[in-house]
């Protein structure tokens, strides 16, 4: 099963649409909340913790049993296992057990027959708590010493000797904000009973395996008990990475105790209470660089504000590490890592998962040392890019396909960067109030889990006798179009059309033991190991039609126009059906894990990423300085998908990637009060970008290279790079506001978002 395979693909794949589409638009594709109820569903909602950090004192419910409605109310006691919902720590708790450790954590948990009746009974319930001092900010988790791990650091060289030597040296911090997922979907889990002790969870969840092992751990179940089903998310971004388990776990402990089919779909203001959200950071730098923008020492310091518990911080905090490099090699360099542990809801995985921050920070220290020196920052980045005899990352990893001088060079003639820039500044000098910027920034992302062992998938696909295929695999759907792109590759394998192939429910009784759909890599690995399943099954049918045809097993193709057999020719049916009555076996399963992938946490060396997908943008803003508002005028992206597995799906990533990033930027502001109560819990308070936001517009090129790894028809994963496509939003804010006092030879200090007061502050602080 050589992946160099001739046939591999046979065709190149088509722009098709999302597989679920044409059920989306008509209000047709089912989600947990639309499966039918059972008979006796009882419904779920948590009473929550008024404090950030107290010791319970004392639990009374008899208001809540009390009200009509009302079947159960349970609390930590009544967890028979494990009280955990932590995908690392073993911290994360379903019911606050003695002490509660942020606000609107829950407490109680309340079955009754209708929602309304459990979400008011909720509200009944008496906890007493003996507050303890809590630590909401990162600079009062420092001061206390608070952290969820000890601070990470990766280096090379010797920066501190570098800084003092070099010709010019700058300083700076940044703030960068949280961001809520803001799902369309929110959470919600349906759990059911089967017979002798058995449970079945729908679950609106990135990992199906960890709830599946989770709920087993909380019942004291073995894992074979607990099946649990995901047929698609509506949306999740890293929100039902680790966080969907809670709802799961809730619904499947009210089933342990009742024998009742439960249902948890949680509250819009809850959601966006009790689950966590992007880390916000605390960057400072210290650079050192030469006349011509070069860096020659670099020191970064981040400060992420984790939250209450563990979940994913680490792994996510030292994604930051890894790109705080971005595109640039930074000689002589220390980038040091702190994990704060503060009394707000734990932060965990949200698109990027933790690389946008690294990104931004050194996008901005290229901003700066351009304004320091009055230079084009895009001429700042490109002098700093990796390249011949500069090609080693900070933790120690040769960069072996490095296309972003060409990506650069590329867009900066299609979408004219030059001569806008020329033009964007002959327009502010005549222009005292609405000031332009332009800017082109960089990604580069590196593709795998950090953590090695997670890249590894499996698959399951049938072919029936009639010709029809059915497709398995460990990935889940949100909406990014993993199914299309799977459904395309097993098509490809038996040259039929796509709507042959038919993409099942994720089931861990299907798949096991698989990864959370996240770190991008969800085609990647299960589109590899269902083409692994796929191609089994088509050799098997191979040399049974040799053999039939007396022809060599080579001379058997599967085509577009059927199957070739020698001098034969037959439907797929066809030669599905011969083989089925020959006794061939029409089923696989496949497997598959990322190869030369390898890495010391300890000293934050090795290979961690088995390549990395690179893209550019440019993006225009107008900025109102009179009320700090501003628009995106105009945004060319030119991105690196490799061999586009489905150039619709990859567009539709970016395009809704960089939104979602200028959303972070821009306007999503997430703020929680002294008393760690999270002030923007709703849309009203809350704001996304809306279809309005879209940069008038908007032109999204594919590079047309391929991955020169051998990976699924030379794809990239395309997931969440492009997020970080949107910093060029913001630097070009930057830029137009650091057009209010043109004679400065200095940076404005920005903090993301960008909303309008930070603007006008910004704005304030320059003209100063
Ligand atoms: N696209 C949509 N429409 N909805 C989502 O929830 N999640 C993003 C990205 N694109 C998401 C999305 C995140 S955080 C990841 S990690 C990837 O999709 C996961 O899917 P993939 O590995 O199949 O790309
Ligand atoms: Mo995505 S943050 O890896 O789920």
């Amino acid at each position: 099963m050589a992946e160099g395979n001739p046939l591999w693909p046979q065709a190149a794949m088509p722009a098709l649409p999302h597989d679920s589409a044409h059920l989306h638009v008509a209000g047709l594709a089912r989600y947990v909340d639309d499966e039918p109820e059972l008979p006796g569903t009882l419904h779920l909602a948590f009473g929550l913790s008024s404090e950030a950090r107290a010791r319970i004192t004392g639990i009374d419910l008899e208001r809540v049993l009390a009200f009509p409605g009302v079947v159960a109310v349970y609390t930590a006691a009544d967890i028979p296992g494990e009280n955990n919902v932590g995908p690392i720590a073993h911290d994360d708790r379903v019911l606050a057990d003695g002490e509660v450790v942020s606000h609107g954590q829950p407490v109680f948990l309340v079955a009754a027959e209708t929602r309304l009746a459990a979400r008011k009974a909720a509200r009944l319930g008496k906890v007493t708590y003996e507050a303890l001092e809590p630590a909401i900010t990162s600079a009062q988790a420092r001061a206390a010493g608070s952290r969820i791990e000890a601070d990470q650091r990766m280096a090379r060289g010797d920066a501190d000797g570098a800084l003092a030597a070099a010709e010019h040296r700058l300083a700076g911090s940044l703030r960068i904000g949280a961001q809520d997922h803001f799902y369309l979907e929110g959470q919600v889990a349906h759990a059911r009973p089967g017979e002798d002790g058995q449970i079945h969870v729908v679950s609106s969840s990135q990992h199906p395996s960890e709830v599946q092992h989770l709920v087993a751990h909380l019942l004291g179940k073995p894992s074979a008990d607990v099946t649990v089903e995901v047929r698609r998310m509506g949306g999740a971004f890293g929100g039902k990475e680790s966080q969907a388990a809670l709802f799961a776990a809730a619904a499947a402990l009210v089933v342990h105790h009742t024998g009742r089919p439960a249902k948890f779909r949680c509250d819009r203001d809850d959601d966006m209470i009790v689950t966590g959200k992007r880390h916000d950071f605390e960057v400072d730098y210290d650079v050192g660089h030469d006349a011509e923008g070069r860096l020659c020492a670099v020191k970064l310091r981040f400060a992420g504000r984790c939250g209450a518990t563990m979940d994913l911080s680490p792994g996510i905090n030292d994604r930051t590490m890894f790109h705080a490099d971005n595109c640039y090699f930074l000689p002589d360099v220390e980038i040091v890592s702190e994990r704060l542990k503060t009394n707000t809801v734990s932060a965990t995985a949200f698109r990027g998962f933790g690389g946008p921050q690294g990104m931004l920070a050194i996008e901005r220290v290229c901003d700066h040392v351009a304004a320091q020196l009055g230079l084009d920052p895009l001429d700042v980045r490109i002098r700093n890019l990796y390249g011949p005899g500069r090609d080693v990352t900070p933790y120690d990893m040769t960069i072996e396909d490095n296309i972003a001088p060409e990506l650069i060079a590329r867009l900066r003639e299609t979408a004219r960067y030059d001569a806008r820039r020329e033009a964007i500044a002959a327009f502010n000098a005549g222009s005292p109030v609405l000031k332009k910027g332009i800017a082109l920034t960089l990604v580069k992302f590196g593709i795998s889990f950090t953590t090695t062992h997670l890249n590894q998938a499996g698959a399951l696909v049938h072919v029936y006798s009639d010709g029809s295929i059915q497709a398995n695999h460990g990935g889940t759907e949100m909406g990014q179009g993993l199914h299309i792109k799977i459904a395309q590759i097993v098509a490809d394998v038996f040259g039929v059309g796509v709507d042959a192939v038919r993409i099942t429910a994720t089931r861990t009784d299907k798949v096991p033991n698989t990864s959370a759909t996240a770190a991008s890599s969800g085609a990647d690995l299960n589109g590899m190991a269902a083409w692994r399943a796929a191609m089994t099954i088509r050799a098997r049918m191979a040399d049974f039609l040799a053999h039939v045809f007396g022809c060599g097993a080579d001379d058997v193709r599967f085509t577009p126009e059927g199957v070739v057999a020698g001098a034969a020719r037959m439907s797929f049916a066809e030669a599905a059906r011969k083989a089925w009555l020959g006794r061939i076996s029409l089923s696989s399963t496949g497997f598959y894990a990322t190869p030369e992938i390898e890495y010391d946490r300890a000293s934050h060396r090795g290979r961690p990423f088995y390549y990395f997908a690179y893209g550019a943008a440019v993006s225009e803003v107008v900025v109102d300085t009179l009320t700090g508002e501003h628009r995106v005028l105009a945004v060319d992206i030119l991105h690196d998908v490799g061999r586009s597995l489905n150039p619709a799906i990859d567009r539709g990533q970016i395009e809704g990637g960089f939104l979602q990033g200028q959303g972070w930027l821009t306007t999503e502001v997430v703020e929680w009060d002294a008393k760690g109560r999270l002030l923007n819990h709703s849309p009203a308070t809350y704001k996304v970008p809306t279809a309005s936001d879209r940069p008038k517009r908007m032109r999204i090129d594919l590079w047309d290279g391929e991955n020169v790894k051998p990976t699924i028809h030379r794809s990239k994963a395309v997931g969440e790079p492009p997020l970080m496509l949107a910093n060029s939003v913001f630097s070009a804010i930057s830029a137009a506001i650091a057009a209010t006092a043109p004679d400065v030879r200095d940076m404005p200090r920005l903090d993301a978002p960008a909303t309008p007061e930070a603007v006008l502050r910004a704005i304030a602080g320059m003209r100063a």
